[in-house]
């Protein structure tokens, strides 16, 4: 299974205020995930994520077209039509896998993100730099012990002025 880490984020790394807000992020950057998401046919996002999303007005994740995974430990979480539960990062790919997907995109928070890291399972991470900063937040990665050197593949400038970053996690 080829996993790809998605992320926005503030030039210094936040990707949420403390109260789950993302409003400091640009329009693009919900357009380009989307389509990316639409693309590979399927994402994974923690339980805070959909949470957290379920409560925007403007945007939201039900009407993407593409399978939703969502990480809790609760095995009896009631999700929404159209959503599935996994109670681990592996029990997501095996789940992405049994739907017949060869791709997935991980895309947050940073809970999950350090989840995926720390075990090791992540191919490629695209991060979007927001002109933006900001002293306090959610951070794109929680803490957690993990260390990797990445190879830098791709970098892009977007209109809304965000830098998208590709990198291969070298194992
Ligand atoms: N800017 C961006 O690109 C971006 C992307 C995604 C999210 N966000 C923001 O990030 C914020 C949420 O981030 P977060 O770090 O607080 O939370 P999160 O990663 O979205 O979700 C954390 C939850 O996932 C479940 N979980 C985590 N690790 C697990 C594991 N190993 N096994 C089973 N379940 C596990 C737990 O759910 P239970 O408590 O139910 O067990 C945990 O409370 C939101 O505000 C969201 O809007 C921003």
């Amino acid at each position: 299974m080829k996993v790809v880490l998605y992320s926005t984020q503030t030039t210094n790394g936040i990707i949420a205020r403390e109260n789950g807000d993302e409003d400091f992020l640009s329009d693009e950057s919900w357009l380009i995930f989307s389509k990316l998401v639409e693309d590979v046919g399927c994402f994974i996002v923690g339980r805070k994520t959909y949470d957290s999303v379920q409560k925007w007005e403007d945007y939201n994740f039900d009407n993407i077209n593409a399978t939703k995974i969502i990480i809790s430990t609760d095995k009896k979480l009631k999700l929404k039509e159209g959503y599935f539960l996994a109670n681990s990062p592996e029990g997501a790919l095996l789940k992405a896998s049994s739907l017949g997907f060869a791709e997935v995109i991980v895309a947050g928070g940073g809970t999950i993100n350090s989840a995926f890291m720390s075990k090791n399972l992540v191919k490629e991470i695209i991060l979007n730099v927001e002109p933006f900063i900001m002293g306090e937040g959610i951070k794109v990665f929680a803490k957690e012990k993990f260390e990797f050197k990445l190879k830098l593949e791709n970098i892009k400038k977007l209109k809304s002025g965000i830098i998208q970053l590709k990198y291969l996690v070298i194992k």
